[in-house]
């Protein structure tokens, strides 16, 4: 029978049971098994499928607001119908047993958040922050559950309560600056951390990619999670191939935090 926990390097499972600080720092491979797609997976990425050009800058929604707002419209009406994944649920139980734990997302979802992770800083924005596109000003959405709009369909940008410009998403777009607070809490975080497990993030997209780099300077334990093969596999000591959903689970029980799942 296969030991649920066999391909846990016996070095990573001691090294999270001995971490007082760890970061989990996420990208769009945690959410996948939720079936919100990343963005650089062949075929069935975002950015294989549309043009990040035409869709993440501020250029895009000063020319077409309608057709970035509907985009993200979209996205974000399949991110409510979805439900966190094992992998979700296993990083927000993980801050039971360690002394601090770092929750940083790249993700524009929510799914940590519904899988009980609190705290987490989210470098890439949220779908479900709009604001003002002139005053800043936060907007509330009328309700939380958008009709499904279909892909590709135009919607204008409701107009802000405050100052009447469009609102629009409230994420960071290519050539935008990360949220200051977020950014400088996650590498506070990693630079003071013993282990920082990069999870289902290509690693390609900076300065969120320095993460990783700066806790190895630091001379904590990197561990990734990833089915394919990132930038960081040269770097990082240990590379576990496969499904978040699938190894994280069985992290957590490598480490004796919990009874391994389908023993
Ligand atoms: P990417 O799409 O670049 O990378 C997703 C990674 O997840 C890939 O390395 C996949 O191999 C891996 N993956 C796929 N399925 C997985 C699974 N089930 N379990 C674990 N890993 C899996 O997404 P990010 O690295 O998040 O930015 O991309 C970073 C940023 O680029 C995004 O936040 C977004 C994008 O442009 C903005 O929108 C500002």
């Amino acid at each position: 029978m296969k030991h649920p926990y066999q391909d846990i390097p016996a070095t990573l499972a001691r090294a999270l049971q001995a971490a007082r600080r760890v970061v989990v720092f996420t990208g769009a491979g945690v959410s996948a098994e939720s079936g919100i797609a990343t963005f650089r997976d062949a075929l069935t990425g975002l950015w294989s499928r549309f043009d990040a050009q035409a869709l993440a800058t501020p250029e895009a929604f000063r020319s077409h607001p309608d057709i970035v707002w509907g985009w993200y419209e979209w996205r974000r009406a399949q991110v409510l119908r979805a439900q966190p994944n094992a992998a979700h649920r296993a990083i927000a139980r993980l801050a039971r047993h360690v002394p601090e734990l770092a929750v940083v997302t790249q993700n524009v979802d929510d799914l940590h958040e519904r899988a009980g992770s609190v705290g987490v800083a989210h470098l890439h924005g949220s779908l479900h922050a709009p604001r003002c596109s002139a005053c800043d000003a936060p907007h509330a959405f009328a309700d939380g559950t958008p009709r499904e709009p279909e892909e590709g369909r135009r919607i204008d940008p409701p107009a802000c309560m405050r100052c009447g410009a469009p609102v629009r998403p409230g994420v960071v777009w290519f050539g935008e600056s990360l949220p200051a607070d977020a950014w400088e809490a996650a590498i506070r975080a990693a630079e003071q951390c013993d282990l920082l497990l990069s999870i289902g993030t290509s690693a390609r997209v900076y300065p969120a990619a320095e993460l990783p780099q700066r806790a190895l300077a630091a001379g904590a334990t990197v561990a990734q999670i990833n089915p394919a093969a990132t930038p960081l596999d040269a770097r990082a000591h240990h590379n576990l191939r496969g499904a978040a959903a699938e190894i994280m689970p069985r992290l957590l029980a490598s480490a004796g935090f919990e009874p391994p799942e389908n023993p």
